[in-house]
């Protein structure tokens, strides 16, 4: 959705207006935000600044008749009664909590999945006071280690790029501060997925052809669904912080992108930029900041403390202070505060209302990504006796995810319970097994749980990872099963396969986890990452059958964390792997493909893949030509299930070498069993352009091969074209 031109112009007119009345104090406030006490904040302070006008934004406090009481303060206090703009990470949900941005990118449906989950997430925010989101994060992640892979969408641009529309045009509705919405930011600006050694808030150093292709699409993705606000990262970008960096904040952003809107630092970023070792001290950071490009500065200070004086000293100029005042104001007048104020405190009798645990529900189902399935083993009938081994069966906080908000995990739906309400207390005994990082009473409890084995028809384990050990600075480097979890599977899987008891492994966690070394033990294996409030009735409703999975790896699984970074789009290299000889690119110790592949997922039923079919050979360099490109899928199997039809290109020869396969479309399809249909896409000049040597984005004349795919490893039809 894009902003009409005229809105802004009406916002622009009333922003020069209200300026005319301010001071420099007024304005430089406008550009500051105030936080709460995780970021330093005290309500004494807040005392101290609102009624000078220094406090322009607010962030993470919420509730309504709070935030009704501070806007009130500030509306009748400060000296232009400017409203303030209340701002909280709202990132998988508020109060009804849904999947995890990587646990819904596994869905490969954007447009019900994160549209859906986001308007609730709007709705529910919304009703608590707030107006802005610091989401989505695009940031595309090659990196497991790295422990906010589980706040973006994946490894690939073009995923990541779809599902950052969505979720934009999800918080946003159909108009830009309309009732019941939150205005969206994309962050981080860009590359903090990159990071050296999945180590968060370290160094990045890539080419810049990579910058442009592969990290900075998904930005544009969000602008061009009416985002308005942008976060740079934290990191350096070859060495200048994104925060004063002037290439990507002003010759990407806004001369490349043609972004218009408001940018705001990172919680403390542009304080850091003197341990960053780019300047000596908070005077000369807010200088750089400012003069790169940052409107906003979030937590604090610096700009109130620093601003004025540098504008007085000629090192800020205050014309571009009245640029960053005026889109800030657009801003605030885009998001409709300064017509509606404060919000209907009875609104907040949406928080876990049927309907939005409906849709949580709806979405979670739609998320697993079955990995194995042996024999058929899942899914569960209706009388069997289910054993549920591990710690996280019973835990209510595992599954809802590393930034589930002011969730309540008391509403949870926990694995057990979900497993209850489908197939009856009388048919599900649970035993923890072990804690989740380890404890002193794992070992005696590893045996209870074997010992169990004997009492069932089936185990489930539901091991993972607790939500605090993904998200900000939880990077890991061992990203196998924490704690004893995988002495957990040994013990119990051999118990059971010694009385013939078939063992399902269900994967609770906010990052691909390595599972190579105990994957053969059990007979079927679902990665259900983190999947919110309903998380317990989803994975119910998957075992048994009710629903089929369809959920497809937006990130590979490597074998090992040797393999990092390990991603499905990758070079060729001068040596490939082809196990001709001993001077190949490999390892000597590990395959080099991934456990799992990116776009990987089974279903409880079979496609088929026919009749793949190009509307013409040959592409003319015209940027809008295009060739149709169509196949006919069928479900083979018994059962109605979703398939997920991938499209890869392959440049086949390029002034700079092309990655050996690249998604350039997909379509998820629900179909009945022995249904057929056609899967059309559309594949356009530009879609296969690249950045080349010279800087330049380029579709460059030659062959490209079609590859319709069950995933990034398994290409099922090929077809090729010509660009002349
Ligand atoms: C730091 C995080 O990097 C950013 O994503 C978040 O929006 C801010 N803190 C505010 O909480």
């Amino acid at each position: 959705m894009k902003i009409e031109t005229r809105k802004i112009e009406q916002a622009k007119e009333f922003a020069e207006k209200l300026m005319e009345k301010m001071t420099l104090t007024e304005k430089v406030g406008q550009l500051s935000q105030f936080g709460n006490s995780i970021y330093g904040g005290v309500e004494s302070f807040f005392e101290d600044h609102y009624p000078e006008g220094k406090v322009g934004s607010y962030l993470s406090i919420h509730g309504a008749q709070k935030l009704n009481g501070v806007q009130k303060r500030l509306m009748e206090e400060t000296p232009n009664h400017i409203p303030a703009l209340f701002a909280y990470d709202v990132i998988h949900g508020f109060k009804t909590t849904f999947p995890t941005p990587l646990t819904q990118s596994f869905s490969w449906d954007p447009w019900y999945v994160a549209k859906e989950s986001a308007k609730v997430a709007a709705k529910e925010a919304y009703a608590a006071g707030i107006r802005w989101t610091f989401a989505p994060m695009v940031d595309i992640s090659r990196d497991p280690r790295w422990g906010r892979i589980m706040e973006g969408y994946g490894e690939d641009t073009y995923l990541t790029s779809e599902f950052s529309a969505a979720t934009v045009e999800g918080f946003q509705g159909d108009e830009i501060g309309a009732e019941d919405t939150l205005l969206a930011c994309a962050k981080h600006f860009v590359t903090y997925g990159a990071c050296i050694g999945g180590r968060d808030y370290n160094s990045v150093d890539m080419s810049l052809q990579t910058l442009l292709d592969v990290y900075v699409p998904p930005f544009k993705a969000a602008f061009d669904a009416g985002c308005f606000t942008c976060m740079p990262a934290f990191n350096d970008f070859n060495g200048v912080p994104c925060t004063c960096n002037k290439y990507l904040l002003q010759d990407v952003l806004r001369k490349e992108l043609g972004f218009k809107g408001v940018t705001i630092s990172d919680a403390g970023a542009i304080a850091e930029l003197v341990p960053h070792n780019v300047c000596a001290n908070i005077k000369e950071a807010v200088e750089l900041a400012f003069n790169a490009g940052i409107d906003i500065i979030m937590a604090f200070d610096p700009y109130n403390d620093n601003i004025p004086a540098l504008v007085e000293e000629g090192k800020i100029d205050i014309k571009d202070v009245d640029a960053a005042v005026e889109r800030v104001l657009v801003l605030k007048f885009l998001a409709g505060i300064f017509e509606k104020p404060f919000v209907d405190e009875k609104k907040q009798e949406c928080f876990f209302s049927p309907e939005h645990r409906r849709v949580s529900r709806e979405v979670a189902k739609r998320c697993p990504v079955l990995l194995k399935n042996d024999n058929g083993i899942l899914p569960i009938d209706e009388n069997k006796k289910i054993l549920l081994v591990g710690p996280i069966g019973d835990d209510p906080k595992a599954i809802l995810g590393g930034w589930a908000g002011p969730c309540e995990p008391a509403q949870t739906i926990t694995v057990l319970a979900g497993l209850e309400n489908r197939f009856g207390k009388e048919n599900v005994t649970f035993s923890m097994g072990c804690s989740i990082e380890g404890s002193e009473e794992d070992n005696e409890n590893i045996k209870k749980a074997a010992d169990a084995v004997s009492e069932a028809d089936i185990v489930v384990f539901a091991v993972g990872e607790h939500s605090g050990m993904a998200g900000e600075a939880n990077s890991r480097s061992d990203i196998s099963l924490p704690g004893m979890q995988e002495k957990l599977i040994e013990a119990v899987a051999e118990a059971s396969k010694q009385k013939g008891v078939p063992c399902v492994a269900m994967i609770f966690s906010g990052r691909p986890l390595t599972i190579f070394s105990w994957r053969d033990k059990v007979d079927a294996i679902l990665f259900a990452g983190q999947l919110g409030t309903e998380g317990g009735n989803a994975i119910a409703d998957i075992i048994s059958g009710d629903y089929n999975p369809s959920g497809r790896l937006s990130c590979s699984i490597p074998c090992s964390e040797g393999q990092i970074p390990c991603y499905y789009n990758s070079l060729n290299t001068g040596r490939p792997a082809l196990g001709k000889w001993v001077f190949e690119s490999k390892y000597r110790d590990l395959q080099i493909e991934p456990a799992y592949a990116f776009g990987y997922g089974l279903s409880y039923t079979t496609f088929e893949y026919t009749d793949l079919k190009l509307s013409k050979d040959k592409m003319s360099q015209d940027p809008d030509d295009y060739i149709s490109v169509s196949v006919d899928v069928k479900n083979t199997g018994d059962r109605a299930g979703e398939e997920v039809v991938q499209l890869y290109i392959r440049d086949m020869i390029g002034s700079r070498a092309r990655p050996m396969k690249e998604l350039k479309g997909f379509d998820k399809i629900m179909l009945a069993p022995g249904e057929k249909k056609t899967v059309e896409f559309t594949l356009k000049n530009s879609d296969l352009a690249f950045t080349d040597w010279n800087m330049n984005k380029v579709t460059e004349p030659g062959n490209f091969t079609v590859m319709i795919s069950k995933n990034a490893a398994e290409s099922v039809l090929f077809a090729s074209f010509k660009v002349e």
